[in-house]
């Protein structure tokens, strides 16, 4: 899918969860691999970050776990790989009260709040008091690199 927007960049450490934008005029083909589907949308990331985030790397986020992903103060990003080679991507705010959920637990997203759980493939809310899927987030995956497109 060609990029007609403008385009911004973000390159990430994942591990401080430091993220650090600029701007990018390449336009790169996506490789065919299975994301979160297009239609997936979060509604609260920043108009000011709307376009193409680069989280990090496949390297970050192991089979069967999470890695978050802080894009700014408002938007973390949880990206999950349910099964090898599938990548999913979540706003990390709990649907229940906002919190930032943890990571996976016992193979779901968790929250440590008040101990909702979620689907790591899905979103969809599996136990606790969270009725409402995590916030999808259209995620790319292109070479080795993860990229939102928010
Ligand atoms: S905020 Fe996550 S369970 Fe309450």
């Amino acid at each position: 899918m060609p990029v007609t927007r403008r385009t911004v960049v973000a390159s990430g450490i994942a591990a401080t969860g430091m993220v650090t934008l600029a701007a990018c005029a390449a336009e790169v083909e996506p490789e065919p691999v299975e994301t979160t589907p297009p239609s997936a949308t979060v509604d609260e990331a920043p108009q000011e970050l709307a376009g193409e985030i680069l989280l990090g790397s496949t390297s970050d986020v192991m089979v069967g776990s999470g890695t978050k992903f802080m894009v700014d103060e408002s938007l973390t990003i949880l990206v999950t790989q349910p099964k090898e080679g599938v990548f999913r991507a979540f706003s990390a705010k709990c649907t229940h009260a906002g919190c930032i959920v943890t990571g996976i637990r016992d193979d779901e997203i968790a929250c440590g709040c008040h101990g909702a759980r979620f689907n790591p493939d899905s979103g969809e809310p599996v136990a606790g008091p969270a009725k409402s899927p995590l916030g999808k987030i259209q995620l790319e995956v292109r070479g080795s690199d993860l990229y939102a497109l928010i």
